[in-house]
């Protein structure tokens, strides 16, 4: 069945991947300042979990970890540790100097916070709900 037919099937208009692509390549490829890591399953391909970092420009010995997942099937076995290391190594790898990394995470969040502390993170104080986490960076 062609995406064409499947559209039809159900109902829906017919997705306009070029679209989808163009929208993309304008948001994520060519910004400068930030980019993702995939990390795949091998054999399915399958994502099993990404870390998005940023450079602020406000604040460019600063690197912003801002988002780090992992698929639940693969929580707990290092991936998240080993996500955010490639984070600062693709970092480095680009060329940008930054001296602290940072991310922030939700107080309740236990599972990640113990994630970072074990890569070295340690809480900054806040009175939030949304403590600011920062590591020196490991060379
Ligand atoms: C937070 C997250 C990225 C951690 O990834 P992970 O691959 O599970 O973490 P790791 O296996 O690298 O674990 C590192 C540490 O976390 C702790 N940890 C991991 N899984 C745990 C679990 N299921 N229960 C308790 N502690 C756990 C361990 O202390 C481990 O330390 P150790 O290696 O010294 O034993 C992942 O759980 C996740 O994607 N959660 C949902 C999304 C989320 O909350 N993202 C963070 C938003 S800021």
């Amino acid at each position: 069945m062609s995406p064409h037919d499947w559209c039809e099937q159900v109902g829906v208009g017919e997705f306009d991947n070029d679209a989808y692509y163009r929208v993309i390549e304008k948001k994520i490829i060519g910004q400068r300042n930030q980019f993702t890591l995939a990390a795949v399953e091998k054999g399915t391909g399958n994502l099993a979990g990404y870390v998005h970092c940023v450079r602020e420009e406000e604040s460019p010995t600063l690197l912003t970890i801002g988002c780090v997942k992992v698929d639940w099937e693969h929580q707990g076995r290092g991936l998240g540790k080993l996500l955010i290391a490639a984070g600062e190594a693709s970092a480095a790898e680009r060329g940008w100097t930054f001296a602290d990394t940072s991310l922030t995470v939700l107080k309740r969040n236990c599972r990640a916070r113990r994630c970072y502390c074990s890569r070295g993170f340690e809480e900054v104080p806040s009175h939030g709900a949304w403590p600011n986490m920062q590591s020196r960076r490991l060379q």
